[in-house]
């Protein structure tokens, strides 16, 4: 059989079917992230609310040393891959830091966006001349693997970033699979970062999902937008609420789009038509906070030492800091 390789917009069709034809009906989270969406997630990130962002630009202010004496025990120089790196902001934290703690690196950033990389690029240009950078524009995981048949790239030491609780927008299935792949990726030895969001008091997380100016509520309308706008749809946004909740006891915060009337949909580069009754739900993401014994089992479960936890102040984030065995 003749193997086919998807467009884009051909996957977007698939999965926007499967999800809306699915019940209840989900859509997936990674099509939140178009250009319109990624400023949004911009805005997101500038809320007084969404405390991640500032959580983990403290824990590298505090730790950037200390993780690097982790490394500079074993290694005089290192190649750092990140996985989702967007503009950089945090890593240019750390990278200053080995900078001064004259660890050598080459920096590998990996994202799916070309413009958020050109912009890293430029400011890592001015700020940071003597680093060098070899920018990544694809899968994560088909860059690494590309990067292993690369000759001078075998036999390096690495540090893989995963930071800003990317990780929580996974289910268990996805996170045992994208750690498993990981591990069979890197090397022994080799050190993995990864940015967890922790359990904290739904006050402090509901406001950060919920925001009273409407903004996260734009970024999930945003995705049916960009069904209207990409797979000639007719969404009416103003025929469903956007709603969040959170369990303690998973650790998830879920947002939900539901319908409060019933509608029509039709969506046409599909040719499909979807039906909403009166508070139908659409599941738009699952944003997971971990407990400690939550995020050491995932490591132990797939090969990894915890070397250190990292956390800000408030003990509201956690990088942790780990070793491939
Ligand atoms: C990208 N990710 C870690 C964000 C989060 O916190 O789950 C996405 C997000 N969705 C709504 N607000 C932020």
């Amino acid at each position: 059989m003749k193997s086919q390789i998807l467009t884009a917009i051909e996957q977007f069709q698939i999965d926007t079917d499967l999800g809306l034809s699915s019940s209840p009906a989900y859509l997936r989270p990674k099509y939140f992230y178009d250009e319109e969406g990624s400023k949004i997630f911009q805005e997101i990130m500038n809320m007084p609310e969404y405390y991640l962002t500032d959580a983990e630009i403290e824990i590298f202010e505090l730790n950037s040393k200390k993780i690097i004496e982790h490394i500079s025990l074993t290694y005089d120089e290192i190649l750092l891959l990140e996985l989702g790196s967007g503009d950089g902001i945090k890593t240019e934290i750390f990278i200053k830091s080995c900078i001064e703690s004259q660890l050598q690196l080459k920096y590998i950033p990996i994202d799916i966006s070309s413009d958020i990389l050109d912009e890293l690029k430029a400011k890592f240009k001015i700020n940071h001349p003597e680093i060098e950078i070899d920018a990544r524009v694809g899968d994560y995981f088909q860059v690494l693997e590309s990067l292993k048949q690369e000759s001078e790239y075998k036999n390096v030491p690495k540090l893989v970033l995963f930071l800003g609780s990317n990780v929580g927008n996974f289910s268990n299935q996805e996170t045992n699979q994208f750690i498993e792949h990981l591990k069979n990726i890197l090397d022994p030895k080799d050190f993995f970062l990864i940015g967890f969001d922790l359990k904290k008091s739904p006050s402090v997380i509901l406001p950060a999902y919920d925001d009273p100016r409407g903004i996260t509520r734009r970024f999930n309308f945003n995705h049916l937008l960009r069904i209207n706008r990409e797979l000639n749809g007719n969404f009416d946004i103003n025929k469903f609420d956007h709603h969040v909740s959170y369990d303690p006891l998973s650790g998830e915060v879920k947002s939900y789009l539901l319908a409060n009337t019933n509608s029509t949909v039709v969506i046409g580069s599909i040719d499909k038509v979807f039906n909403f009754n009166k508070w139908d739900s659409i599941y738009m993401e699952c944003s997971r906070k971990y407990s400690i014994s939550d995020m050491e089992k995932v490591a132990s479960d797939h090969g990894f030492q915890v070397l250190e936890n990292y956390f800000d102040r408030n003990q509201y984030f956690c990088n942790s800091l780990w070793i491939r065995k």
